[in-house]
């Protein structure tokens, strides 16, 4: 069984409260943050701002997709009774295992994301101490772009290596999800899947989250 993260990249912020209500109720199991600095992506997205609005208004739990250079200054802002987990560029982390330790002492889940254009094998020293790992779908920085299907081969590949290894990471994928792709990437290994505009698109937001949660149950 895989969940659905829906990302509020994609939502309509004036509705915003609204919107995480609907995806809650169609059964998403994590509320997906994309953080987005213009620097590491060319796009500004939110901060922790936006999550701590939203803090005692859902039971949710909060998956932080950190799309920042330096994302261990970022850390702390995130820290938060409802944050199950943040994850961090493997791109944008000149120090990549310090980062991943400074999330977990805090008590937090840690994972480590990589863009279409980083091999699976750059993760080799740090896949014991993740509890995460996120493979893109798309290059990162935008909603709404088109799944980039050698992805899917590197969820495979994950799941493969945690299996021969006896390790215990869950894996993500995050960008170009679709209804018709879901299926597929959950039956390469993927356990939590993102999906921004294929809900928050939808004339009917709280049917669309239900599509993808049973779909993939
Ligand atoms: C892309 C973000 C994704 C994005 C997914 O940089 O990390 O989480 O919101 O959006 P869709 O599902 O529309 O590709
Ligand atoms: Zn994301």
């Amino acid at each position: 069984m895989a969940i659905i993260a829906p990302s509020i990249l994609s939502a309509d912020f004036y509705e915003l409260g609204k919107q995480v209500e609907q995806v809650e109720r169609g059964g998403a199991g994590l509320l997906h943050f994309d953080v987005m600095d213009g620097v590491f992506v060319p796009n500004i997205s939110f901060g922790a701002p936006v999550l701590r609005s939203l803090v005692g208004k859902t039971s949710l739990r909060f998956d932080v997709h950190l799309m920042v250079e330096e994302p261990g200054k970022l850390i702390p802002d995130f820290i938060n009774p409802g944050t199950e987990y943040i994850v961090i560029h493997q791109e944008a982390c000149l120090h990549l295992h310090r980062t991943i330790q400074q999330i977990k002492q805090v008590g937090i889940k840690a994972g480590v994301a990589i863009d279409p254009g980083t091999p699976v094998s750059v993760l080799d020293c740090v896949l014991e101490d993740v509890d995460l790992v996120l493979v893109m779908g798309v290059n990162p920085g935008f909603g709404g772009q088109r799944f980039i299907s050698q992805s899917r081969r590197k969820v495979e590949q994950l799941d493969r290596i945690r299996r021969e290894e006896g390790l215990d990471f869950r894996i993500e994928l995050d960008g170009g999800v679709t209804m018709e792709n879901a299926l597929g990437i959950r039956q390469a290994g993927a356990d939590i899947i993102v999906a921004g505009s294929a809900i928050f698109s939808q004339p009917d937001i709280e049917a669309a989250t239900r599509r993808f949660a049973q779909l993939l149950e």
